[in-house]
């Protein structure tokens, strides 16, 4: 069928009901009913809700939320709720956990809970002499930032500090200031950039420059948040195992096609604990990848080491702005139902466990890749997904799935041999 008659120019679609704007969708797509009825089952997320949180809802994309066990951090244990799609993170974390629970978990530790909001100013005639005028406002400065938001106040947090930088740009230097802000729960996006905007014409005003953006920085590296965990050789198969790991560190450390595979898995855990608990995960790994560069080349997150006695030790420091309160943390129950598992009262709290969970997803990615490499874990789950692709259902999924990973191969074509081999006995 041709699509050339579709026509996407749909005004006033953002005043209809999520109701009216799948039947409009449906038609444009060419939907049946059961597809759209799938579309407009949200599950667990209210569709009033979800019309609420982002902009010309139809429905939702629900994603599995697992349990990650075993977990022990700074002596408290803890099950971490983890949403994914991709088969063997939750299980990664859980081995990973195990693996050096008994000799005490994850430790933990954070720089602060501090944001940095950019204030751009250019066409600054003197820019050294700019900076030393704004710096000199400090007292004004924070009086603004703090009357912005009252509540960070009552909550202990507010104006920390502010830098300025003159930087060399394509367009000549261009002077930098950055509010250095204390948010507290809040990952605090909202807060530092109502702050930024507020203080901008006073930076035009006393720099005698143009004001542009006045916006957060994802690089939040005075919110860094550090885990660190030793496995015992026994725990984890002998010196051959732990220097495997070690090496598999190295690797990322040299070679930035092997750091961006090796942070991507990092990220494959942290970032489903970031989304189970309603976070912003595009932040996170936003400042993740920024803070693995920051030395000039892109480098791991983590660290491998020997220690003393012989055993593996791990430790992992990146940016981790999380929040508790606002936005679809406060609002999804599912974010809030995560929360309530994890037990955090706090979002330090949060983004230390977060670490931890990085930490323990790389451990067992490296560990695997040092040993026996990653397909045969995978292809157990990966072939339940291919044995669903082939129509199997119910217990012939875990049925089909066993025989193609005896077989070696765990193939669409393969599997529905088998499911009609299954069928037909
Ligand atoms: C796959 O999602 C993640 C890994 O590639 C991570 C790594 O290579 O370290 C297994």
């Amino acid at each position: 069928m041709s699509h050339a008659h579709r026509n996407a120019r749909i005004p006033g679609f953002h005043r209809k009901s999520p109701q009216e704007r799948l039947r409009i969708v449906a038609e444009f797509a060419g939907l049946d009913s059961a597809t759209t009825d799938r579309l407009a089952d949200t599950g667990g997320l209210d569709l009033d809700l979800a019309d609420r949180l982002v902009e010309n809802v139809v429905g939702s994309m629900n994603i599995p939320l697992g349990i990650a066990t075993n977990m022990k951090v700074d002596g408290e244990d803890l099950l971490i709720p983890m949403a994914t799609e991709e088969s063997s993170v939750v299980a990664a974390v859980c081995n990973a956990a195990r693996q050096c629970y008994d000799a005490g978990g994850f430790t933990t530790s954070m720089s602060g809970t501090l944001m940095i909001a950019q204030i751009q100013a250019i066409d600054v005639a003197d820019p050294h002499a700019a900076r030393l005028r704004v710096l000199d406002r400090r007292d004004d400065i924070k009086a603004l930032c703090d009357g912005c938001d009252p509540v960070l106040l009552k909550f202990g947090g507010g104006f920390r500090d502010v830098e300025v930088r003159v930087i060399d740009s394509l367009g000549g230097p261009m002077l930098v200031t950055h509010l250095i802000v204390d948010t507290r729960d809040a990952m605090g996006a909202n807060a530092v950039n109502t702050m930024a905007e507020t203080l901008a014409p006073h930076i035009a005003q006393w720099t005698g420059g143009r004001v542009y953006l006045r916006i957060l920085s994802n690089l939040a590296d005075r919110r860094l948040a550090r885990a660190h965990a030793v496995w015992p050789l026994d725990q984890i198969g002998g010196a051959e195992v732990r220097d495997g790991i070690i090496s598999a560190y190295h690797f990322a450390a040299a070679d930035p096609y092997r750091a961006a595979t090796h942070n991507k898995g990092i990220m494959n855990g942290i970032s489903a604990v970031v989304l189970a608990t309603g976070n912003d995960t595009r932040a996170v790994e936003a400042g993740a990848h920024a803070y693995a560069a920051r030395q000039g080349h892109y480098g791991s997150l983590t660290r491998f080491e020997t220690t003393k006695d012989g055993a593996l030790s791990g430790s992992i420091e990146l940016p981790m702005a999380v929040g508790l309160i606002g936005g679809a943390t406060k609002v999804h129950p599912t974010a809030q139902a995560s929360l309530k598992i994890l037990g955090v009262t706090s979002a330090e709290r949060l983004a230390r466990i977060i670490a931890a969970v990085g930490l323990a997803q790389n451990f067992s990615a490296l560990k695997a890749l040092a040993t026996t490499g990653i397909q045969k874990g995978h292809m157990a789950l990966h072939a339940q997904n291919i044995a669903m692709m082939a129509g199997a259902v119910g217990e012939e999924i875990e049925r089909v799935a066993r025989i193609l990973v005896e077989r070696g191969t765990v193939r669409q074509d393969v599997a529905q041999a088998v499911l009609q081999e299954l069928r037909g006995a």
